[in-house]
């Protein structure tokens, strides 16, 4: 029945996965993509702030919303065969996991190591989900979206959207796209990425030596389950912290400072460092404020044990931060959105 439904002063504790009891001034639930440009036209819609949401997993509430909050409820997945590669179009509301599993189900191969990562579609361009080795970036052909500044619908091809680790041109220029369809181009075989640490010893467990991309599906599974904290039974919006980029003289005096530092080399000379292990090292692994916390599984990871509010995780998370930087001198920036901050 129609193309969406409008709530006023909706409640969003059901909307994030850290579960943060804020409310919207108003809410639009889209089925139709067709029909934003005339509910974006509406003066109460036009004249206030928009943000646009999926499942809520990777955002943080400091404080209610002063505007509308488009929830992308739009459904469906086309595809064309193109030789071996199959060119899928869905649906921005579509939920990733169930998406990933079907292009698995149709023997299509890429998106194994990104399994279990919750969220919609619309919303894995947005900060290139990345996990075990890969990154969506790869695999999308263009991206179609409502372009709030010009007016119209635009296409993105993977250039424009500008990819970069947990970044995209979406995330940049916040609220002036609205995803509404994601174009990958998927093969039917290609190189498993089987590098990461510890998928190779899964598969080994799994008593499996010529894996599929199945196989590594299973794998990932065993290993997020195991490692991270499940938004159905704890709030948490998974990593907290991006791993900070910083440049060779700070990653190499760091590395000698302190010998068992985890990094990764960058092809430019710079370092990753884990978060993790700065937060860990920190002694921030599993402390809890009320009910605000940093998992006790993962040290990336903010977690909700009951009723914190957006402020109180969002105080944690600042305290994290200055805590790192008063031990290693590096800045944690925050991977999630944060609405609302001061
Ligand atoms: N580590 C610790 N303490 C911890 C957890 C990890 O010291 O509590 C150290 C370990 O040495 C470990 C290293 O950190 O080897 C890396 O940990 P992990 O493999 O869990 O990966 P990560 O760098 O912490 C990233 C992504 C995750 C993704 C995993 C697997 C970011 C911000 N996070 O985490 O993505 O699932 O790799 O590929 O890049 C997400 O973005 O929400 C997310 C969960």
């Amino acid at each position: 029945m129609g193309g969406y439904t409008l709530i006023e002063n909706a409640s969003l504790v059901s909307r994030n996965t850290l579960r943060v009891d804020a409310r919207a001034k108003l809410l639009a639930e889209i089925r139709d993509a067709a029909r934003l440009p005339e509910l974006l036209d509406f003066p109460a819609v036009r004249e206030g702030r928009l943000l646009v949401l999926g499942e809520g997993s990777n955002l943080l509430f400091t404080g209610d919303f002063d505007g509308t909050v488009l929830a992308m409820h739009t459904r469906g997945v086309h595809v064309e065969q193109d030789g071996d590669v199959a060119r899928i179009a869905v649906a921005a509301g579509e939920r990733w996991d169930d998406f990933v599993r079907w292009t698995l189900g149709q023997g299509y191969a890429g998106l194994e190591n990104l399994i279990l990562i919750p969220g919609t579609v619309g919303a894995a361009p947005i900060q290139n989900i990345g996990a075990y080795g890969t990154e969506v970036a790869e695999f999308i052909e263009s991206v179609e979206a409502w372009d709030t500044r010009e007016g119209r619908v635009a296409t993105l091809g993977r250039a424009a959207c500008a990819f970069g680790y947990r970044d995209s041109v979406f995330k940049r220029e916040p609220g002036r796209y609205i995803v509404t369809a994601v174009r990958f181009a998927l093969p039917r075989t290609h190189e498993l990425k089987l590098d990461y640490a510890g998928i190779r010893e899964e598969l080994a467990r799994m008593g499996v030596d010529r894996p599929a991309p199945f196989h590594v599906a299973e794998a990932v599974v065993h290993l997020r389950t195991r490692k991270l904290p499940d938004p159905a039974v704890i709030g948490n919006a998974g990593s907290f912290f991006k791993n900070p980029l910083v440049d060779a003289a700070t990653g190499e005096a760091l590395r000698r400072a302190h010998p068992e530092l985890v990094a990764w080399p960058g092809a430019d000379g710079r370092w990753k460092l884990s978060a993790a292990w700065l937060i860990e090292a920190a002694g921030f692994k599993g402390l809890r404020e009320g009910d605000a916390g940093i998992s006790n599984r993962h040290a990336l990871v903010l977690v909700n044990h009951g009723h914190a509010s957006g402020p109180q995780l969002w105080a944690l998370a600042r305290r994290v931060i200055d805590g790192v930087i008063a031990m290693f001198g590096v800045r944690l920036e925050p991977e999630p959105v944060v609405i609302g901050t001061d």
